[in-house]
Formats: structure tokens, C-alpha cells, sequence
């Protein structure tokens, strides 16, 4: 007999993992062993994508020789540049990207097996993912492509790719740790989408296009781009109390609010409120940090809610220029690393995942023939 049902699976241990454990009391989340908070300070983008995959700190030969491959695997075919060429323009960026990832499997079936050797399309994947988003900015802006840029690390390169320019060294360091603080987030919606697509031994494309899917929705990785919407809304902070008020008494969701794990403040919220403040203040403009501090006195006092990580990225991409609809897709730019990380620990100890439901509709309905139903 099946068990109570758990709905929305809160709570439910689904598998063992290695990889990435959240202590929702404590406001702790730790990758591999080591704790986000010093990986945000010392660490960068390159090195934890390393640690992700490999389950170890890199040595510096290492990390240079992924830097290198990274760099190797910007490019993308033209017969992919083409297929996105044929999308309209007016695309939501995350099914471009979904598209994108599932028709690359076309072009390069090779990378895509199952198995250990699925290391190689992580990361074909992760640096290809950048190239994507600029070719497709670059063509709803009627601009034609960049080439891909050497010489840049993986976060400079995003900035490049999207926005046509270098990124300043404080922007560099602060996407660089938002892509950190993005790249896993144990079984959250999306991976565990990456898992029960590899768990059937299906590729990794196909997983890595599961997940896309599924981190697009509002309640995952699209809130972020809500949350800018809603403080577009407010305008100013004088008008925050209001417009939060009146979207709790029309029982609507607050956007960078509330998290399944975490019972206190998301620990990558604190760490990129910080480089939110640090990038407006160098671009003397601290209008997103006023409003964002005003809006998180409002909701904790109503509602007893704490920001997650999703209320500040948005932030730290809008100061630099990023366009709204491209901000999910940045963090997939990021979480890729974590999916695939996750595809390879499922690979490694496969079981087929598959749940079951407890039927609550009829058993023993007639049927009738449709001549004889009217
Ligand atoms: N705004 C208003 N009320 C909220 C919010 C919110 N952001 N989050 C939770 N609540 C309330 C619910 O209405 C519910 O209240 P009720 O019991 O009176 O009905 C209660 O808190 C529990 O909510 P659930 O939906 O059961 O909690 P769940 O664990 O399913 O929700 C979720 C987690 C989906 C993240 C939720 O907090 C939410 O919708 N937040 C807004 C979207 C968001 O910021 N998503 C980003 C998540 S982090 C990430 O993906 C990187």
C-alpha cells in the first residue's frame, strides 16, 4: 500500500547524494564538503564548477587545464547558430535556451552518452551555454554575432557574450560569485528534473533539457526576474508598504520570498545583498538596495518570510545592464554545472526514479460505447 501522500514530495529523501547538502535551521549551504561562504570569498566560478564535478579542490594545473577547456568550447556549430537564426525574436530566452540545448545533442551526439564519459558534454555545455544567450541577444538587438573571446574567465565571458563590453573587475568578481552561489542547490525542482530524465539512462542533453524547463517556471528560477517587475512596481520606497500590503491581502506571492529548506535567511541572499550594495554604490546608484532593504522589513513584519536568493540577483544583473528576460537564463548559465554534476552522480549509481501516487478516482465505472453515449 502506498504511503501518506507528501504533496509538492516536501521532506521526502529521494536519494543519497555527495554533492551539495542545505542546513535549512542553520542558513548553511555546503558544496562538496566546503561552506558557500568561503567558496563566495576565495574561490571562483572555474574552480567550483571543478569541485562540482570531480568531488575535490583542483590543483592549480588543474584548474588551468579546465580554464583552458572552457575557453576551447565557446564556439558553437553553424548548423546550431542557424537553427536559432530561424527562431522569431521575440522568444522567451529559456526556450531558446531549452531548444538550443536539445538540438546541440543533434549536432554532437558524441558528448551526449550516458555515462562517465558524459564529463566531456558537462563541460561542452557549460561553456557553450554563454554563447548561446549572446548569439541570441545579439540578434534580437540585429547585430551580428560576436566570436567567442579567449583570454576571459567563465563570468567576464558572460558579461561579454550578453553585453558586448568587458566587465569592469568589480562586476567581473561580483557575477563570478553569483554564478558560484548559483551553480547547485541539492534536489531543488530543476535537477531533480535532471535526475529522473538520466535515472531512465536517457542522455545528458536530455536531462540538461528537462531541467531548463523546469527551472523557468516562477516559483524556481524565474522569480528573479518578478522580483524587478515588483520593485518597477513599487517605484519608490515610500509606496513599499503599500503595494506589499495590498499583494498579501490579494493573497499573491512575494517574489524572492519564502523556500522549501530554508527556515531562516537563504545564506546566498546575505552574500549577494552585499555585492548588490557594493555594485550600486560604485555606480552611485543604491535605488534596488533601498528598495530591496524596505521590502524585506515589510515582509518579515507581515509575514514572517525570509528573502532567498532570487531577491538580489536580480539586482546585481539589472546594474550591470543585463537585460530582465535574460536573468533566468544566466542562472541556468550557472546551475548547468550543478545538473550535470548531478546527471554524472546518477549515472554512477543508477536507479530507475519513479514515484508512485495514490489513486483517489473511481474503479468500477461501466463502459459504455460511444453509439450508445449520445
Ligand atoms: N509570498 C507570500 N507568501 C508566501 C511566500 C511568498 N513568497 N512563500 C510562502 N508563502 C506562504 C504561503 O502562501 C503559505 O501560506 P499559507 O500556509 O497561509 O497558505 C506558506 O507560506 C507556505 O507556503 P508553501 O507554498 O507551502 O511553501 P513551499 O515550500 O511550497 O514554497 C516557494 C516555497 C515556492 C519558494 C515559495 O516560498 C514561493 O512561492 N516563493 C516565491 C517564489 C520564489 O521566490 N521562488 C524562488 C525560490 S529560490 C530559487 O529557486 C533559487
Amino acid at each position: 500500500m502506498p504511503g501518506e501522500v507528501q504533496r509538492g514530495l516536501e521532506d521526502v529523501v529521494a536519494l543519497e547524494s555527495r554533492i551539495c547538502f542545505i542546513d535549512g535551521q542553520q542558513g548553511r549551504l555546503i558544496y562538496r564538503g566546503f561552506d558557500i561562504r568561503e567558496l563566495a570569498a576565495g574561490s571562483t566560478f572555474e574552480e567550483v564548477s571543478y569541485l562540482l564535478w570531480y568531488g575535490r579542490l583542483p590543483t592549480r594545473t588543474e584548474l588551468a587545464g579546465l580554464r583552458q577547456r572552457l575557453e576551447a568550447l565557446r564556439s558553437v556549430p553553424e548548423a546550431l547558430s542557424r537553427e536559432l537564426e530561424a527562431l522569431p525574436v521575440s522568444a522567451n530566452p529559456m526556450d531558446v535556451l531549452r531548444t538550443a540545448v536539445s538540438a546541440l545533442a543533434v549536432f554532437e551526439p558524441e558528448e551526449t552518452a550516458p555515462g562517465p564519459s558524459s564529463i566531456g558534454g558537462a563541460q561542452r555545455l557549460t561553456a557553450a551555454l554563454p554563447t548561446i544567450l549572446g548569439e541570441f541577444q545579439r540578434r534580437r538587438a540585429h547585430l551580428p554575432p560576436l566570436e567567442p573571446r579567449p583570454n576571459l574567465s567563465h563570468a567576464a565571458y558572460l558579461v561579454y557574450a550578453l553585453l558586448d563590453r568587458e566587465p569592469s573587475e568589480l562586476e567581473a568578481r561580483a557575477i563570478d560569485v553569483a554564478l558560484i552561489l548559483h551553480a547547485d542547490h541539492e534536489l531543488n525542482a530543476s535537477t531533480f528534473a535532471a535526475r529522473v530524465t538520466a535515472s531512465t539512462l536517457s542522455d545528458l542533453y536530455s536531462a540538461i533539457t528537462s531541467a531548463i524547463g523546469t527551472l523557468k517556471g516562477p516559483l524556481h528560477g524565474g522569480a528573479n526576474e518578478r522580483v524587478m517587475e515588483m520593485l518597477e512596481e513599487i517605484g519608490s520606497v515610500d509606496r513599499v508598504e503599500e503595494v506589499v500590503k495590498g499583494k498579501l491581502a490579494r493573497h499573491e506571492r512575494i517574489m524572492g520570498f519564502g523556500h522549501r529548506v530554508y527556515k531562516v535567511e537563504d545564506p546566498r541572499a546575505t552574500i549577494l545583498r552585499g555585492w548588490a550594495r557594493r555594485l550600486g554604490e560604485a555606480k552611485a546608484d543604491l535605488r534596488y538596495s533601498e528598495l530591496l532593504e524596505r521590502v524585506v522589513q515589510v515582509v518579515h513584519r507581515e509575514k514572517g518570510l525570509y528573502p532567498n536568493l532570487d531577491l538580489y540577483s536580480g539586482a546585481v544583473y539589472a546594474l550591470m545592464g543585463i537585460p530582465r528576460d535574460l536573468f533566468t537564463p544566466v542562472f541556468a548559465a550557472s546551475r548547468v554545472v550543478g545538473w550535470t554534476a548531478h546527471v554524472l552522480e546518477e549515472y554512477d549509481d543508477l536507479r530507475l526514479i519513479r514515484p508512485t501516487s495514490s489513486y483517489v478516482g473511481p474503479t468500477d465505472l461501466s463502459y459504455v460505447p460511444l453509439g450508445e453515449r449520445g
